[in-house]
């Protein structure tokens, strides 16, 4: 394990943010969201994910698809936000593109002398597990996004969020670098400091981390009397998955909150909440999602703080506890090999 944290610099430095766009966010996955966005023929959703803008639709055939957003005539962006649609029209000069990405009309030119092919929307590759859905940009054909969810699978098992509702999305912009975040999330050792609530709703004597290849999961018992979430009385256990670089799974009885950590710039972000519920009274919703931005609100107050000291010149480096503090280590290590392997 790695003694020494990244030193400052790591989190207020303008090309090691650049490096970490070039060889971490353009090659890993993205949690887009779930296929509940886009439940009928001819729904879609604009994003922007790692500066790339992106859609996401649902054609004639019902098949997702993910895109650039972007029209191939000259590069203007396509879509806004989200709707329904039986085309997608180019606001410039008019072309029209199937919700399947195929090039329909081409306003201006000779329909027999220009390649329809050749000009449909650039797709990018997604994969769906339990109704989430998941982008990446490069085209390395590694499969480790497949094994990581295999073994979270096998450990939350008889779990399976297809079952779950979509309630709602929460975006939380956040003075700090996506790295502060992180940090703080891969430890639950400023639970008691930080989470008095929290600290109550959990056994944390039970808390354990476990790290895998690029990923750690962090898990504990909660108490079934001051817990904001379903009582269960076979499964009182809540999971925290992390998949490098930015991906949080946070799992309670009956709920599912993903998490996505974006960097904005190398001292901002903005941290995405879409919660989930099964079998779950309304009531219960209401607690936890409240109870949720709560718990949010102090690590929020927390990672601006320790931005800020970051900054300080009374600051470069620090150490790990190796009691409480490997799945930090176990993170900023994979940071520092790829920016450090490029
Ligand atoms: S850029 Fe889209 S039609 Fe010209
Ligand atoms: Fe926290």
């Amino acid at each position: 394990m790695n003694h020494n944290t990244l030193s400052s610099s790591w989190y207020q430095d303008k090309e090691i943010f650049a490096l970490e766009k070039k060889y971490i966010f353009s090659k890993s996955w993205h949690l887009l969201g779930s296929i509940n966005q886009v439940p009928n023929k001819g729904d879609y959703v604009a994003k922007t994910i790692n500066d790339q803008p992106i859609i996401l639709t649902r054609d004639n055939n019902n098949t997702l698809n993910t895109f650039y957003n972007v029209c191939q005539h000259r590069g203007c962006i396509l879509l806004e936000h989200e709707g329904n649609s039986k085309q997608i029209k180019c606001g410039y000069h008019g072309w029209t593109y199937e919700l399947s990405g195929d090039l329909r009309t081409a306003r201006g030119f000779d329909k027999e002398l220009l390649d329809f092919k050749k000009y449909q929307l650039k797709p990018i590759k997604h994969y769906i597990w339990m109704d989430q859905i998941f982008i990446k940009f490069d085209d390395d054909d590694d499969n480790d996004l497949k094994k990581i969810l295999k073994k979270i699978e096998k450990i939350i098992e008889p779990l399976n969020f297809s079952d779950y509702k979509y309630r709602k999305r929460d975006t939380y912009k956040i003075k700090c670098n996506w790295k502060v975040y992180l940090d703080n999330y891969l430890e639950g050792f400023h639970i008691p400091l930080v989470h008095p609530k929290l600290n109550t709703v959990i056994n944390y004597k039970s808390y354990k981390t476990e790290i895998f290849d690029d990923f750690s999961m962090q898990w504990c018992f909660l108490n079934p009397d001051s817990s904001p979430y379903k009582n269960s009385e076979d499964n009182n256990k809540a999971f925290y998955f992390t998949i490098y670089p930015n991906i949080l799974f946070n799992i309670a009885p009956g709920r599912l909150q993903t998490n996505t950590i974006e960097p904005i710039d190398e001292q901002n972000c903005n941290v995405i909440f879409d919660y989930y519920f099964k079998d779950v009274s309304e009531k219960k919703i209401k607690e936890d999602i409240v109870f949720s931005e709560e718990v949010q609100n102090e690590d929020i107050y927390i990672c601006e703080k320790v931005q800020k000291g970051l900054k300080s010149n009374g600051f470069n480096q620090g150490i790990f506890s190796e009691k409480y503090e490997i799945g930090v280590s176990h993170f900023q290590s994979y940071i520092s090999e790829k920016i450090n392997n490029g």
